[in-house]
């Protein structure tokens, strides 16, 4: 451990990152260390392009943590989300200072990917470089985890696992020459957050336990599927498992239904492709947009087709991306 920088500022960037391999559901918690523990192994890709831009200094001046982000201040529910990093690094720092924060979205407006993970991987790195704290990225990745599960898996760039406490790296982004195209259905808020579904689903979906016990099986296979570069046998797991998140979570209740006539339309199209032998492999999260990660050669081909669904507003193409990184800045650089 190292000083803290008290006298200057910590920039830190981390990229989205999209699930081939689903996270729906959280491990019983005992104590705070145990937020957000996954109840099944999932398995992703960072995005190039998509990333959230976090700049922090202390502020001892401050009565409490403040966040702006896109130029407002968060509201106390949504810095209540942030709240278990910001006590993690100061409890690891033996700090007391409030932290002030500013961070960006650089996520192309409406395109419905403004993400929590790719924030707390940001916040992460950056308050935890602030308070000099020298952690491996297993512990910056638990840190984020506490914020958002998924960010756990933003710490790495290229394809990242996560089964426990903290996400791992399992291959770079020059590991596959593949790309990640996003059909954007609808880019408003979702009607229903993850967090408030897997839990609902948990709760209350008769299928939840019957989720939880094929999650292995498939994860075991797509992490085979991306390290053997099989791209048709990762597109079956991807599907499967988001068709299995989805069916579960169809089933709470009240029920979570994230899927509208154009993500169909979509997949329509997807599967017409296929006949013509393009080899994709789909996946939706919480909210109706769908990603296809396809050969990059053919992604030009898949944005086109997409393009003309009908209710598809926009289509995003996006190679593998690197994972966090932080700079240490003037004390006043983002404000
Ligand atoms: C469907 O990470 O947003 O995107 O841990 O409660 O913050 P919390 O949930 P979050 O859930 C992401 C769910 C998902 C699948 C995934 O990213 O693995």
């Amino acid at each position: 451990m190292s000083a803290p920088l008290t006298g200057q500022a910590v920039t830190a960037r981390a990229g989205v990152n999209i699930a081939l391999v689903k996270y729906w559901g959280k491990a019983p918690a005992r104590g705070p260390e145990d937020l957000n523990l996954p109840a099944v192994p999932s398995l992703s890709l960072t995005l190039d392009g998509l990333t959230t831009e976090t700049t922090v200094r202390f502020a001892p001046e401050l009565p409490n943590d403040r966040i702006v982000l896109d130029g407002r201040e968060l509201d106390p529910a949504a810095l209540g989300r942030a709240r278990p990093v910001l006590d993690r690094v100061r409890a690891l720092g033996d700090l007391a200072s409030p932290f002030d924060v500013v961070s960006t979205n650089h996520v192309p407006t409406g395109a419905g990917l403004a993400s929590s993970a790719s924030g707390m991987a940001a916040l992460a790195a950056a308050t935890a470089r602030l308070a000099g704290l020298e952690l491996s990225p297993g512990q910056l990745s638990a840190v984020a985890r506490l914020g958002s599960g998924s960010a756990s898996r933003s710490i790495f760039g290229g394809f990242a696992a996560w089964e426990g406490p903290e996400a791992r790296a399992v291959a770079p982004p020059s590991h596959w020459d593949v790309r990640l195209v996003v059909a954007v259905v609808d880019a408003g808020p979702k009607d229903t957050s993850s967090r408030d579904a897997m839990g609902r689903t948990a709760r209350t979906s008769p299928y939840h336990a019957g989720w939880v016990s094929q999650a292995r099986g498939l994860f075991d296979e797509g992490l085979a599927a991306v390290l053997a570069r099989d791209l048709p046998a990762l597109a079956e797991v991807m599907e499967l498992s988001t068709l299995r998140m989805h069916a579960a979570a169809m089933a709470a209740r009240p029920p979570v239904l994230y899927w509208r006539s154009a993500s169909l339309a979509a997949l329509e199209a997807l599967r017409a492709l296929g006949v013509q032998g393009l080899v994709s492999g789909w996946t939706m999260d919480a909210g109706p947009n769908v990603k296809a990660l396809v050969h990059a050669a053919d992604a030009e081909r898949v944005r086109g087709a997409l393009a003309e669904v009908a209710g598809v507003q926009r289509v995003l193409v996006c190679a593998p991306g690197p994972g966090v990184s932080t700079e240490v800045v003037a004390r006043d650089a983002a404000w």
